[in-house]
């Protein structure tokens, strides 16, 4: 794998002479950097206090929308997220989605996803985004427990989530997702109960269960090194994504990714290209793309993000290019986080292998512990694999 930086470059980055002979849908990402505050575990490229920012960063945002103009480049998701897009003034989401239209080919059918946080929705705002066409909400609620929430640092209480759902639904937004976490601390298995009874009582979509990853920089980490918070131990984890499972499956929720849950044909349309490594462009403050053999990274200091548009270039910080033992390895790693896994047949095809020839051993071993399986010319972890991925994860790499 090559990496380089944009320093060294030249004018503009091949992206935009890059080919699309098969004229293939690509997915945008967006990404909004505010937050009406920090959470206490997040430690995503994202600024609480920097308000003053907002109005210049949408504009260099727009910019570098612009850069993309007749590529003939054709989109069938978009996925607007952060940060918290909800948290900036819904004039410019407008703006965005019609710079959008007009610089891309926006397929009819595209699934177009906001993220958003309970306390910063309002009817206007809903509003705007339907009429945006934005089509599929994702809300943070991460737990309805209140006392949880205090302890994660959200500012909203299970009353604001059960009302904010209840507005997107009077106010056209029907298509809603949320996001939840397991694994907080304070948390145990009598609220993760309670977190599954409300899950089911507001009727949604989908759901996004992530286990509490501590991240260095954040308070959580600050927490534990001083002894305040207690890392959760693994057997309890376990179980209590055993039991997310259980309840969400017998209620009609498909795990169709390790940690991602849809009814029937609601699945993330964008998330999937993440993980099916088809191609998606992304835009804004340190926003990674991926499409064919190259990878890149947006500059993530916003002096460094501006200057790059002031001088004409794509503001890309870091280009990779991947050897087609990389993207082998790559497609194996992302597909295998979806539940069918990948039809070994699609691999062969792809890479001119014969997976099982060439991974022979890898499988074989696997097949040993019982973690991994070939159902339908399908190759995946089986339920047991999806708990144990790194074993696995590391032979291939
Ligand atoms: C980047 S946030 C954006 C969404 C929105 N700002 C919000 O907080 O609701 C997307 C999701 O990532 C998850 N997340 C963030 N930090 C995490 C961490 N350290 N461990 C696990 N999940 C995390 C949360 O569930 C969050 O809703
Ligand atoms: S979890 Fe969401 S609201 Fe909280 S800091 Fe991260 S991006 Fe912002």
């Amino acid at each position: 794998m090559t990496k380089k930086s944009n320093k060294d470059k030249v004018g503009n980055f091949p992206t935009l002479n890059h080919k699309n002979d098969n004229n293939e849908a690509y997915g945008l990402y967006i990404h909004i950097p505010f937050c009406p505050y920090k959470c206490h575990y997040c430690d995503f490229l994202t600024f609480s206090h920097a308000d003053k920012k907002i109005d210049t960063y949408m504009s260099y945002l727009f910019r570098e929308v612009k850069m993309y103009e007749n590529q003939g480049i054709r989109l069938d998701s978009i996925f607007i997220g952060g940060g918290t897009p909800s948290y900036i003034d819904s004039r410019y989401i407008v703006e965005l989605m019609k710079l959008i239209r007009k610089i891309f080919i926006v397929d009819s059918d595209s699934e177009i996803s906001i993220e958003m946080n309970p306390n910063t929705l309002t009817v206007e705002k809903i509003r705007d985004y339907v009429n945006a066409g934005i089509n599929r909400f994702s809300l943070g609620v991460q737990t309805f427990d209140d006392k949880t929430l205090k302890i994660l640092g959200r500012s909203h209480t299970k009353d604001i989530v059960m009302e904010d759902i209840k507005l997107l639904r009077e106010n056209g937004a029907k298509n809603i997702s949320i996001d939840m976490m397991l694994a907080n601390p304070g948390q145990d298995m009598k609220i993760l109960e309670k977190d599954l009874e409300n899950i089911l009582q507001v009727d949604i979509n989908h759901i996004s269960y992530y286990t509490l990853i501590l991240e260095d920089r954040t308070l959580f980490k600050h927490w534990l090194d001083k002894g305040t918070i207690k890392l959760f131990d693994d057997d309890l984890e376990r179980d209590m994504f055993h039991r997310v499972v259980k309840k969400l499956e017998e209620n009609g929720f498909n795990r169709y990714e390790i940690s991602n849950f849809a009814k029937t044909g609601m699945e993330s349309k964008h998330n999937k290209k993440y993980w099916k490594q088809t191609p998606y462009l992304a835009i804004g403050l340190g926003a990674s793309a991926s499409y064919e053999d190259v990878r890149t990274k947006n500059f993530s200091k916003f002096a460094e993000y501006f200057e790059a548009i002031d001088n004409g270039k794509l503001p890309i910080e870091i280009i990779e290019n991947l050897s087609m033992e990389d993207r082998e390895k790559e497609f194996i790693i992302m597909n295998m986080r979806l539940k069918n896994g990948f039809y070994i047949d699609d691999i062969n095809k792809r890479f001119g292998i014969d997976f099982l020839v060439k991974y022979q051993d890898i499988v074989e071993k696997h097949k040993s512990y019982g973690t991994v399986a070939i159902t339908d010319g399908r190759f995946r972890f089986t339920d047991y694999g999806l708990d144990v991925t790194n074993s696995f994860y590391i032979d291939i790499i």
